[in-house]
């Protein structure tokens, strides 16, 4: 395994342990709100710094974007990291949430690992060696279309996207398409790491979301890869980490996906 591989999980799992330990005392918890629907605990702070400590005392010249932290510029290669990804999710209790930390070098995505503290499961993935699950080999579904698929996905529901109009109706066309002519089951999990996390280990056959940050969606966008799945923006091509738009899934249902969303001019 590459070194910076096991950094990457000796992070995610320090960081995993401190949010698992606050889990009980959700109730308690001081919220700061960044924006509406947007929080920010001491939790998502400590787990953050716990991370970039560990980062820092093996690759003191790296440079790390985090999302509590910022950019703190360094050499070539960048960690870019969400120490905790489902905050509001996390402030419920209600256990889907994640840890996401990629590892780029000039810009592509090197190493990635996903940690989900609830059930422990460690997903993990080097460019050009497969993505992992605890250790095991994993390959997205076998889906060949969207009839039937599980599919990931989210309203946005932040700041501009919340004035009224904005999004909802090419959002619910696509939504109402799955539902209605694909029979396919949309699925809004909340972590949208651990939704690139479970299209990788074939749980889910696609995911897609706009408006996501780079913390979001650079560690799972190489597990989708290196699974055998396909990632893309809204135009179908391009890096989803420069628009923050994605769509994932298996080769056909990547494909179904991208059409049903251009047809519907989501953005
Ligand atoms: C959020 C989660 C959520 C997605 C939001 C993200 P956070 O991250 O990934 O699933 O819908 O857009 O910002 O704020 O919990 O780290
Ligand atoms: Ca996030
Ligand atoms: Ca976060």
């Amino acid at each position: 395994m590459h070194p910076y591989l096991n950094i990457a999980i000796s992070a995610a799992r320090r960081a995993g342990t401190i949010i698992t330990r606050q889990l009980e005392k959700v109730d308690t918890l001081e919220i700061f709100e960044k924006g509406i629907n947007d929080l920010v605990t001491y939790v998502d702070r400590s787990a953050e710094e716990a991370i970039m400590e560990i980062i820092y005392k093996a690759y003191p010249q790296h440079g790390i974007v985090a999302e509590e932290s910022g950019v703190l510029p360094g050499n070539e290669f960048v960690w870019v990291i969400d120490p905790l990804d489902g905050t509001l999710n996390f402030t419920h209790g209600f256990p889907q949430f994640s840890i996401s930390i990629a590892v780029l070098y000039r810009g592509v995505i090197e190493h990635a690992v996903i940690y989900d503290p609830i059930s422990q499961d460690l997903y993990t993935a080097s460019k050009g060696a497969g993505a992992q699950l605890n250790n095991r080999r994993i390959r997205v579904s076998n889906r060949e279309a969207l009839k039937s698929a599980l599919i990931g996905m989210s309203f946005p529901c932040r700041g501009k996207d919340l004035q009224p109009g904005a999004h909802w109706e090419s959002n619910s066309k696509v939504l109402s398409t799955l539902i209605f002519d694909h029979h396919a089951e949309p699925r809004k999990i909340g972590s949208a790491a651990l939704n690139l996390a479970y299209v990788a280990s074939g749980k889910l056959d696609g995911f897609y979301e706009s408006g996501l940050k780079e913390w979001d969606i650079a560690a799972g966008i190489l597990l989708v890869r290196e699974a055998g799945g396909y990632v893309s923006d809204y135009q179908g091509e391009g890096e989803s980490l420069d628009t923050g738009n994605i769509i994932a899934g298996t080769r056909r249902v990547h494909r179904e996906l991208l059409k049903l969303v251009q047809e519907n001019g989501v953005t």
